[in-house]
């Protein structure tokens, strides 16, 4: 699969119905939408109602990364929001497989995202319950930041695990995504990319979404 999830937190805050109007007509899949809390990352963003707000606008699947601790107090928020696909942090739960279910059992898709320092082995035995694992190839808590090249062996090892395991997990990567390593991330087995500035702070960016998607 070969999808798009353009991060809204490069948008212009000032016009977000405008960029969210741009997304719509564009060939982005999803919009990822990313709230931080001060706390698990150094950086706070927005929260649910703005993630509400944007829903009301949005013609595609609202793609929700929590980078806040305790996220599980805020899964039925986040669903009653509008949130298609939630993804929290490995980092941040001690009891994945019991958050997994939580957000299932909302009628949500649910995903574990990992640091760059967290190894992808770490997911062996929750793989086959995850709808999708959001790999950061940049420490959460920035837009712009530059790509991390080990996230291509992440890439690669992660869908070696589904593989043997038979999993349906979708393989998303998150940060420092652009024109010139979109093609080599599909290439190497990722499903979704997300990608802020590379979208938001282009000349034209419905056509480098196009770009995106090769
Ligand atoms: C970073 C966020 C990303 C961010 C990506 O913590 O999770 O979604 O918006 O921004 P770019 O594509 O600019 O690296
Ligand atoms: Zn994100």
């Amino acid at each position: 699969m070969k999808l798009i999830a353009p991060s809204l937190l490069s948008a212009d805050f000032l016009n977000l119905e405008r960029d969210i109007e741009m997304v719509n007509r564009s060939e982005a899949d999803w919009f990822h939408c990313d709230v931080m809390d001060g706390r698990f990352v150094p950086n706070i963003s927005y929260g649910i109602p703005v993630v509400q707000a944007i829903k009301k606008k949005a013609q595609k699947p609202l793609d929700v990364h929590l980078m806040i601790v305790e996220p599980e107090k805020y899964f039925e928020a986040f669903a009653k929001a509008g949130t298609d696909i939630l993804t929290f942090h490995y980092e941040a739960c001690n009891h994945i497989h019991r958050a997994v279910q939580q957000i299932k059992s909302l009628g949500l898709q649910a995903g574990v995202v990992l640091n760059p320092h967290t190894p992808v082995a770490v997911l062996e035995d929750i793989i086959g319950d995850l709808d999708l694992v959001l790999l950061m190839s940049v420490n959460p808590g920035f837009g712009g930041q530059q790509f991390i090249e080990r996230t291509y062996e992440k890439i690669r090892q992660l869908r070696l695990m589904i593989e043997k395991q038979n999993a349906h997990a979708l393989i998303e990567v998150d940060g420092g995504v652009n024109t010139q390593n979109a093609k080599a991330l599909f290439e190497a087995g990722a499903d979704v990319l997300v990608a802020g500035n590379a979208v938001f702070k282009a000349e034209n960016p419905m056509e480098t979404i196009r770009e995106l998607k090769g």
